[in-house]
């Protein structure tokens, strides 16, 4: 699929209509503004291949879970988030006959997803007979106002004349694909149609929460206003106006049609039909201009802040740009109750749930890139869960407050039932701990510790301790019966990684004891009160383990093992596997998988990429050499690891690749699974391979350090990064790396390995 979608700095174009590849540009071209997102799908009905998939943000079924051999400790459902009532219907008939792509031959056919504006365009044409008709829709999900949707959809006669009609609609009639037992997640409440406009509010089965859409519609005829007589259809599950007209040659017909989508989440459903009316009656009034005036306004501010230039390479720019854009169209870090799932809005795979994702991939972008309260909020949200983690611990039988984090979740209870894979990847619960560190390191907020994350060290703390065992054998802790980030093992003992991040909480947890004893010493003694903590006993205990941790390494390489046993394994190389077997997880049964020596995604080279300065260079080659051959990178978190550390080690011609991988792992499906969404939690990955790797960033001893390398084919490269109130403008070419104070105090930082300070509104500039 390399190449279909055009090579554009701020825009994703697809030229020519392929019905196969219908469902991945769905995905592509998907919209979303933090508090709903939005397939492709086309307006008009689509008979062919399609994913219908409207998401709403929290909004989520309890599915029963599917299991052949049930075991305790088995989560009850597999939350996901509900595909919702189609709100973005428009039947079109011209002619007398209904307007499908799937049937209907289209000519010079464009699509275009606009980066820049966040909106998305398709322009096309078809015959009737030997007359033609020119077709324009645009739509845009409104990010300043994210309840509000709106399109135009505009029909140009070149030489018809006849009969053409819009029938917009909202339709409850929808199913989730991954649905477990085929059931239906929705129960119709209210449903209204009336000439102009009509509601639909629909409430979800279990979990009870209730969205309500209400549309309405204007029609312009060249230009000028319409008044049209209209059919009204009103069902229990779905609405519609119908609009017919004479179109004659040369003449324009526009529909725009406004929506407005709420949920319980934010209202109370008894005013929820009055209040999906008033939102609008306010979009309407703005008109369909005025809206998407407003919104580009916020995309501006948001470009302004996150956009990363990169010179010299059209490929590398469109694949930065489209995650950034899919990262700020995901999440925007208003609401604590929300998070981001693997596939954001644009997917049911993964059921929009969190993963430990978040704290490992998205936390680093948000810090750098927007207001300090987005990343806290991320934080905050794994908070609130505690309560359940504490209880989810106590399910699989651990006590005393410990806790452990769901590998899936929606509402802080596990809710995934892939045993070994997803549940014994207990490494979550480091990454959870980490970002706490990685939150304080960055923004200076130590009181986030008193207020919330010394509580969750604790708990995970506790969790570790109970997890890891003596073994009389090895005079040694271990830890028994893991699963790492590599999903291509499981059950296995000593995970390197899992075990380091472990020994790190505890060591974290009893500095981060010891600092709020000494500096805010009631909240220490409330915190001792709340959690029971034991200040003698626990953190002896926790030493002991981190002195006596065993970490498997293989003697005469000198590299950490990723697991005990692991070189028992037949040692082949990811170069040498036929490329039609390739991704093996489409080719080979879980039980080869299971027993190869291939490694799905970074493990233990993730463990050195997080406590990068813990290692010298030879022990980075070492083990980057070794893993690095035998990674199949078929997870998306993959390749940008493996491109930071290929930059840090200055292999730049792998480094380039990886991150070729990671940026356009959707735009050129490397992984062959873009139809069923985008892999919005590796975006930020992504970002951490070009502001980490390339742009040589990272925190050094308390302060921010740049020590930037360009691949050969970059002219430049330049972003922005927030940074304590300040915003920080980097320039890096061949030869030099500049950095611009545009906002905020002065700073120290490092450039170049040489402390240094920038004054306030200052420039530094040094050779690379
Ligand atoms: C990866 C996990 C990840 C999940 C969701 C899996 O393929 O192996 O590490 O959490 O996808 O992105």
């Amino acid at each position: 699929m390399k190449g279909y979608y055009k090579a554009d700095p701020w825009s994703i174009i697809e030229e020519g209509f392929d019905p196969s590849m219908h469902e991945a540009s769905e995905s592509i071209f998907s919209l979303g503004n933090g508090r709903m997102g939005q397939r492709a799908n086309f307006e008009e009905r689509y008979s062919g291949d399609t994913l219908q998939g409207t998401y709403l943000a929290g909004v989520y079924y309890p599915d029963k879970t599917r299991v052949g051999w049930w075991k305790n400790g088995y989560p009850e459902y597999f939350a996901k988030v509900l595909n919702a009532p189609n709100w973005t219907g428009i039947d079109v008939e011209i002619g007398g006959e209904a307007l499908d792509l799937h049937t209907i031959k289209t000519v010079e056919f464009r699509r275009e997803l606009n980066m820049k504006q966040g909106y998305l365009e398709r322009t096309f044409a078809i015959y009737k007979g030997e007359n033609r008709l020119e077709i324009e829709v645009r739509r845009f999900l409104s990010m300043k106002r994210n309840e509000t949707g709106a399109i135009r959809y505009a029909i140009r006669s070149v030489d018809y004349s006849g009969p053409v009609s819009f029938t917009p609609y909202l339709d409850g009639n929808v199913v989730n694909q991954d649905s477990n037992y085929d059931e239906k997640f929705w129960d119709m409440e209210v449903s209204k149609a009336v000439p102009g406009s009509a509601y639909l509010m629909a409430r979800t089965r279990k979990t009870g929460f209730v969205a309500c859409m209400a549309m309405g519609h204007m029609v312009e005829l060249n230009g000028e206003h319409l008044e049209q007589e209209q059919e009204v259809v009103q069902r229990e599950d779905y609405v519609s106006n119908r609009i017919s007209l004479e179109l004659g040659q040369g003449e324009e017909v526009i529909l725009y049609k406004f929506v407005s989508i709420l949920t319980s989440m934010n209202h109370k459903p008894e005013d929820m039909v009055i209040s999906a009316v008033k939102v609008l009656a306010g979009a309407m009034a703005a008109g369909f201009e005025g809206l998407f005036k407003e919104h580009v306004k916020v995309w501006e501010e948001k470009w302004a802040h996150s956009d990363i230039v990169i010179e010299g390479d059209t490929s590398a720019q469109q694949g930065i740009r489209f995650n950034i854009f899919q990262l700020n169209q995901t999440y925007t870090g208003t609401d604590e109750r929300l998070n981001i799932g693997p596939k954001g809005f644009t997917g049911e795979k993964y059921g929009g749930s969190t993963y430990w994702d978040t704290e490992a991939y998205m936390i680093p972008f948000y810090l750098s890139t927007a207001r300090q309260e987005v990343s806290r909020n991320l934080l905050v949200y794994r908070y609130k869960h505690l309560g359940k983690a504490i209880e989810n611990a106590v399910k699989l039988g651990f006590t005393g407050g410990a806790a452990l984090y769901p590998m899936v979740t929606m509402n802080g209870e596990e809710c995934h039932n892939e045993w070994e894979i997803t549940f014994e990847e207990i490494h979550r619960n480091g990454a959870i701990a980490f970002a706490i560190y990685n939150y304080i390191r960055y923004t200076g907020d130590k009181d986030y510790l008193a207020e919330c994350g010394l509580e969750v060290l604790i708990a995970i703390s506790r969790f570790w301790r109970q997890r890891i065992t003596w073994s009389e054998e090895k005079q040694k802790y271990v830890m028994l019966g893991v699963t790492g980030p590599n999903e291509y093992e499981n059950n296995v003992n000593n995970n390197w990684y899992t075990n380091k991040m472990a020994s790190w909480t505890l060591s974290y947890t009893m500095k981060a004891l010891d600092y709020l004893k000494k500096t805010h010493a009631s909240s220490y003694d409330t915190l001792v009160a709340k959690t029971g903590f034991d200040p003698k006993k626990e953190p002896a205990i926790w030493r002991d383990i981190v002195e006596k941790l065993h970490f498997p390494m293989e003697e005469k390489s000198g590299v950490f093992l990723q697991q005990d046993g692991f070189m028992d394994k037949e040692q082949r190389m990811a170069a040498d596997l036929d490329p039609a077997e390739r991704p093996i997880n489409q080719h080979w049964s879980w039980d080869r998988i299971l027993r190869s020596c291939f490694i799905k995604q970074a493990d233990v080279l993730q463990g050195i990429f997080v406590f990068e300065d813990e290692f010298d260079r030879d022990t980075m080659e070492r083990n980057f050499d070794f893993y690095e051959p035998r990674t199949v990178h078929e997870s998306s978190l993959s390749p940008c690891v493996h491109s930071i550390l290929a930059t840090r080690l200055g292999r730049y011609e792998k480094a380039y690749e990886m991150y070729l991988r990671t940026s356009r792992l959707d735009l050129d499906d490397y992984n062959n699974e873009v139809h069923e969404g985008l892999h919005i939690t590796s975006m930020g990955g992504t970002w951490m391979s070009v502001i980490y790797g390339f742009g040589g960033m990272k925190v050094k001893e308390g302060l921010l350090s740049f020590e930037p390398a360009l691949p050969e084919n970059w002219e430049a490269l330049s972003f922005k990064i927030l940074y304590r109130g300040r915003i920080l403008q980097v320039r890096i070419d061949k030869e030099k790396v500049g950095i611009d104070n545009l906002e905020g105090e002065g700073v120290d930082l490092y450039l170049m390995g040489s402390k240094i300070h920038l004054e306030k509104s200052g420039s530094l500039i040094a050779d690379l």
